[in-house]
């Protein structure tokens, strides 16, 4: 379909949907400015607590006593939390907290975690990136019912420090239970980690979207369309935060986009970022003089920034402006997400990245190359198709997820290519789980651009229009999830099932 009718049928169809839904609260709506005793709050909840130093997330602690072993619990209950003054906000948290606690683990450990449902309705925790085998994976088919537990537990692989996240992966409820708090970082360490000399600073970039009464405000169409849209932006847990450092200070930061649907094009006023590490952990070498940085819902980054020498300045971390599909619709502002200042301190001296950071093969020839075309319905699909909310009917190979039937089939430790057709007026950021991944090339039109660089990426964003091709290989038999990351577009089944046989 050419770009411009496929434009026609769009607007007609997001039209119908403003107009039958109703919009109002929901988002699809400009912010109403609901009167209430505490003064009117915009429903982009403009006054939410700013400014406040940057938190550094509470790690879980480990439980157990032994060498190689790392237990835990994690609760997800209801709970309030003060985001500002005189209120609170009802969110759900992991321990008491949103983001939740940070799970720091370590290569080769072996790791039990129990979890708590004490939600009312089914939950699951998805190690998000972490190759675990799929039955304490977290999979939408094995649900924690409320008010029950269960205990899962999985070998950390050597060779897996990076990067990760962890958040619940209920059938059709994820981006619910996500815009509600429950997600964290998930860090796995290794004992020989080349950057370990560098200070590091977490930076978990959520969104936050609050009702006139300063409460989650639920999905409504143009949510349920585009992913969860209008959200404040917050990083671990606060808005625009002040992350203080001394002039001329060399730090590791790890980024991590846990948002349901915004885009962050990462950009660091009168600074370049030293990119290390992807969402699998570091690059081969480090890519000096990176000016801005795309990174799709789901995904993470390091980098190594060397701030500048001058005393009291201040930078903005910014996310820049970001088209992700033709209309506009979907396209977020420049926004700011925290602050750099320096201190009055003298300037320490910069410290040096090593040249090499570890080897990243290239996976090996591959046996066989897979299609994976995604697929969106039109008006009559909408009618029809309304399940779980998905308007615009965003699908894979033109189905949506059936949780007994098998998409796709792959034999262990089989080398494939899979070309991701994006069919769609939008970008989507698609996800398989089980396995790290490396992106081949992308092909826009008839233009073919090779990786510019070998990385291990678990979530690729594949442009409205274009095609991504990745090679993939899976270590563990077993049933995996692969998706797009728009926690809306999963949950109303722009999902499906990788099968991994035995060899
Ligand atoms: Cu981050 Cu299938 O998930
Ligand atoms: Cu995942
Ligand atoms: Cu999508």
């Amino acid at each position: 379909m050419k770009r411009r009718q496929f434009l026609g049928t769009a607007l007609v169809g997001v039209g119908s949907v403003l107009t039958g839904c109703g919009g109002g609260s929901d988002g699809t709506s400009p912010p109403s400015r609901t009167p209430d005793t505490a003064g009117p709050l915009t429903e982009t909840g403009s006054r939410l607590t700013e400014g406040l130093p940057l938190r550094t997330l509470a790690v879980l602690p480990n439980g157990s006593a032994q060498a190689g072993q790392f237990s835990g619990t994690l609760s997800a209950a209801p709970g309030e939390i003060g985001l500002m003054p005189g209120r609170t906000t009802g969110m759900w948290l992991y321990n008491g907290m949103a983001p939740g606690p940070v799970l720091e683990l370590r290569e080769g450990q072996h790791v039990a975690i129990k979890f708590d449902n004490r939600l009312g309705s089914d939950s699951t925790v998805h190690w998000h990136g972490l190759p675990v085998p799929s039955a304490q994976d977290g999979n939408p088919t094995d649900p924690v019912r409320p008010g029950e537990s269960r205990t899962y537990e999985f070998d950390v692989p050597i060779g897996t420090a990076g990067t990760y996240w962890y958040h619940p992966h209920a059938h059709q409820t994820t981006s619910e239970q996500v815009a509600h708090g429950l997600a964290a970082p998930l860090i796995v360490r290794s004992a020989n980690d080349p950057l370990a000399y560098l200070p590091e600073v977490t930076m978990f970039v959520s969104g936050l979207r609050l009702d006139g009464n300063g409460q989650i405000s639920p999905d409504g169409p143009l949510d349920w369309t585009l992913g969860r849209q209008g959200e404040q932006l917050l990083v671990n847990g606060g808005k625009l935060p002040v992350h203080a450092v001394r002039p001329g200070t060399t730090q590791r930061w790890r980024v991590l986009n846990a948002n349901s649907a915004r885009y962050l094009r990462l950009a660091l006023e009168g600074h370049t970022f030293t990119l290390v590490g992807t969402d699998g952990g570091l690059l081969g070498v480090p890519i000096p003089g990176v000016s801005e940085i795309l990174l799709a819902p789901a995904q993470r980054v390091e980098v190594v920034v060397a701030v500048d020498s001058t005393p009291n300045a201040r930078y903005r971390l910014r996310a820049l402006r970001y088209q992700s599909e033709f209309m506009g619709l979907g396209s977020a502002v420049d926004e700011d997400l925290l602050t750099v200042a320096t201190t009055a301190e003298t300037p320490v001296a910069p410290m040096a990245v090593p040249t090499v950071l570890r080897s990243i093969a290239d996976i090996g020839s591959p046996a066989l190359r897979q299609r994976i075309e995604l697929t969106q319905g039109g008006m009559g699909m909408m009618g029809g198709g309304m399940m779980a909310g998905g308007m615009m009917g965003f699908a894979i190979n033109g189905r949506t997820f059936d949780p007994n039937r098998v998409d796709l089939v792959t034999n262990v430790d089989r080398v494939e290519l899979w070309d991701i057709v994006n069919n769609t007026s939008m970008d989507h950021p698609i996800h398989v789980h089980g396995t790290q991944f490396q992106l081949v090339s992308r092909q826009a039109h008839t233009v073919v651009t090779p990786a510019s660089y070998l990385a291990w990426i678990d979530t690729v964003n594949v442009p409205a229009g274009e095609i991504a091709t990745i090679k993939i290989r899976q270590s563990m038999i077993g049933k995996r999830m692969f998706h797009c990351h728009i926690l809306e577009h999963e949950d109303a089944g722009m999902m499906g099932i990788l099968d991994v046989r035995p060899g």
